[in-house]
């Protein structure tokens, strides 16, 4: 049985619903969140996006409305109109829980079949089935929550810019490739036959020439897509938050953001963020943390042990040294005791997997020390060790000898692996940081080239220009990075806008001017005309939602999201297409064993 609305029209929502309401008529209309039987009456309660209320099938207000009421079941969409009264046994775990609504009368607006997931939050449905059937998962109100914060966030973000000369533009979808430098999403152009659109990794190039063009300050909410490997807080289609201001540095550009930050910590989290927010350069977050964003919400810092045991018996510290690599330890200080001799092997089967040989252990107690690797020791250089780490009884020092990137990447993730298991990773807490100085370059194994770390148009820092050519791997970038709690919240850096220096970046990437006019012509021929100095950020808007909503997966803050292998579960995305559209495309599609 379906009806409709008829002249019923809502008056009000499901959880606004309170005492001073008590006495009101009122028409509501939801999904029915569950149904009880109690032979006379019959409860159901009535969800809508702000909440539940309970309401009453009372043969004796209206027996029309109670006979239909014993067809509704979980998620029939209806209407009810009635009285509110206060309720007999009230509910203090409801905000609507004072009070109930007596029906006068019913319609039944949709009928339900059987949800094929559970529509409340302690459920263990798969992630699969949740996706697949995404807007019965969205019904649930925490999913709700987490799409209402995104919205309020995106309209602080949108105030602030406006109020500070901010204007909101938007860039084309159909573009040329960026130089983000993941694999690009392509879009074969059926008009110019064998040609092809990239989606934009950012809108990087464009806000460059947004600033070109005189309007001093842009900022835009923009879908980005990256086809990259994809993890807990990546997706292959993402919303950045991108800026860009003209005839500014570094420090007006952090100044602005960090004011940003602590408005929106300010009135989505009532959380004062203290400025300025702190900074600390890339080498001192890599040496103090093994990572260029740094979780500082707890302490476990890595400590240089190289110069101490670079002579020692144990060839597995003396011989790193010889090689050029280093010897760093972490002191989980106090922790000794959380950790047996299993859970350290534990501990070392996960650093190897970000490369390293072993994990070396001292653990100090009360009056002894136990260590597999105290025979290979003379005692001063254990003495030292200890020193160094600031280890005392009930400390657990653990060490990581390799190359330095092996050092920091696996101590880095060490440490964060460590206070996850210890409980140590509390979600109210917020420790904001921002890392500068980036390295310019970085050194790619497999083209043999230095390849930008941020990207070609990133201004060097001023007093390193001079090194472009002679020692690049030491030019430190103007480019910044905000961390929040370990995770890369946002990333910018100034511009080059003078063109001497833009060649000199192409030739230390070992681009020829050709393939730079290629690749960005259209930005060069720009920058003959008159360029501001100019700088900005891009932020992860949905790893920004993530912290504000406390989620885990970056797929929880996004309303239709796609899997691990970049597919939608529900629309079947992506799919195969016919024929006809590859030949209007000048399409041919070859299998994986014609390759
Ligand atoms: P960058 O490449 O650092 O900089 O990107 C900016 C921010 O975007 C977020 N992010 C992602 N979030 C979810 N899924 C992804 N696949 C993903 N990739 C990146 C991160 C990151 O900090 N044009 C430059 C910015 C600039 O220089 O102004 C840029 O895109 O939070
Ligand atoms: P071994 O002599 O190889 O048995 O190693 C003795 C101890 O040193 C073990 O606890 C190993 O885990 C540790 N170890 C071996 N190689 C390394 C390394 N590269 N870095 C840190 N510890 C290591």
């Amino acid at each position: 049985m379906k009806e409709n609305m008829g002249k019923l029209r809502r008056t009000h929502m499901c959880g606004t619903l309170r005492m001073e309401n008590k006495g009101q008529e009122v028409i509501l209309m939801g999904w029915v969140q569950k149904r009880r039987n109690l032979g006379s009456l019959i409860f159901a309660d009535l969800r809508d996006t702000t909440g539940i209320t309970q309401v009453v099938f009372d043969e004796d207000v209206s027996k029309e409305s109670f006979e239909k009421a014993g067809k509704i079941r979980s998620e029939y969409v209806i209407a009810i109109r009635g009285k509110i009264e206060e309720r007999q046994s009230k509910n203090p775990d409801l905000p609507t829980g004072d009070i109930e609504v007596f029906v006068q009368e019913l319609r039944i607006l949709d009928e339900a079949e059987t949800p094929p997931i559970y529509i409340k939050d302690d459920d263990d449905v798969s992630e699969a089935m949740k996706l697949k059937y995404r807007y019965l998962d969205l019904r649930k109100p925490s999913m709700q929550n987490k799409l209402k914060i995104r919205h309020k966030t995106a309209k602080i973000i949108r105030d602030f810019f406006d109020k500070n000369g901010f204007v909101e533009i938007e860039t084309p979808v159909l573009t040329k490739p960026t130089p983000e430098g993941a694999r690009d999403y392509l879009v074969p152009s059926r008009v110019n036959a064998g040609k092809f659109y990239a989606l934009p990794q950012s809108p990087q190039l464009l806000k460059q020439l947004l600033m070109v063009s005189g309007m001093d300050r842009y900022y835009q909410i923009v879908k980005c897509f990256r086809d990259e490997d994809l993890r807990a807080n990546r997706q292959p289609e993402f919303t950045q938050l991108d800026m860009e201001m003209s005839f500014v540095d570094i420090e007006d550009v952090l100044e602005i953001n960090e004011k940003l930050i602590q408005k929106i910590f300010r009135e989505l989290k009532g959380i004062e963020v203290e400025l300025p927010i702190k900074r600390m350069t890339y080498r001192e977050a890599m040496d103090r943390f093994g990572s260029d964003k740094p979780d500082l919400r707890f302490g476990f810092e890595l400590k240089n042990i190289s110069n101490i045991v670079e002579n020692s018996d144990f060839k597995v510290f003396s011989g790193t040294v010889k090689n050029g690599g280093d010897i760093r330890g972490i002191n989980i200080n106090g922790y000794a005791d959380e950790f047996s001799r299993k859970d350290i092997s534990k501990l070392e089967e996960y650093v190897k997997t970000y490369g390293a040989k072993g994990l070396a252990w001292i653990k100090i107690g009360q009056d002894e020390i136990s260590s597999p690797i105290a025979k290979f020791l003379k005692e001063e250089e254990l003495k030292a060790i200890i020193e160094r780490l600031n280890g005392k009884p009930g400390d657990l020092l653990l060490f990581v000898a390799d190359k330095p990137a092996v050092v920091y990447d696996s101590l880095g993730h060490l440490r964060i692996e460590i206070a996850k298991k210890l409980g140590l990773l509390d979600k109210n807490k917020f420790e904001f940081v921002w890392i500068t100085e980036f390295p310019l370059f970085e050194y790619d194994e497999e083209e043999r080239r230095f390849v930008a770390k941020h990207h070609p148009f990133t201004h060097p820092m001023d007093e390193d220009i001079e090194l472009l050519e002679t020692a690049p791997e030491n030019v430190r970038a103007k480019a910044y990075d905000l961390a929040i709690n370990g995770d890369e919240i946002c990333g910018g850096s100034i511009r080059i806008n003078n063109s001497q220096l833009q060649q000199k970046m192409f030739k230390a990437l070992g681009f020829t001017m050709e393939e730079a006019w290629d690749k960005f012509g259209f930005l060069l021929e720009a920058f003959k005309y008159g360029v501001p100095p100019h700088g900005g950020v891009a932020y992860g808007l949905g790893r920004l939602i993530m912290l504000l909503t406390g989620s885990d997966n970056i797929r929880d803050v996004i309303a239709f999201p796609k899997t691990q292998s970049a597919t939608c579960l529900m629309t079947e995305a992506p799919t195969k297409v016919c024929n006809e559209q590859l030949e209007e495309l000048y399409i041919d599609i070859i299998t994986k064993e014609d390759k």
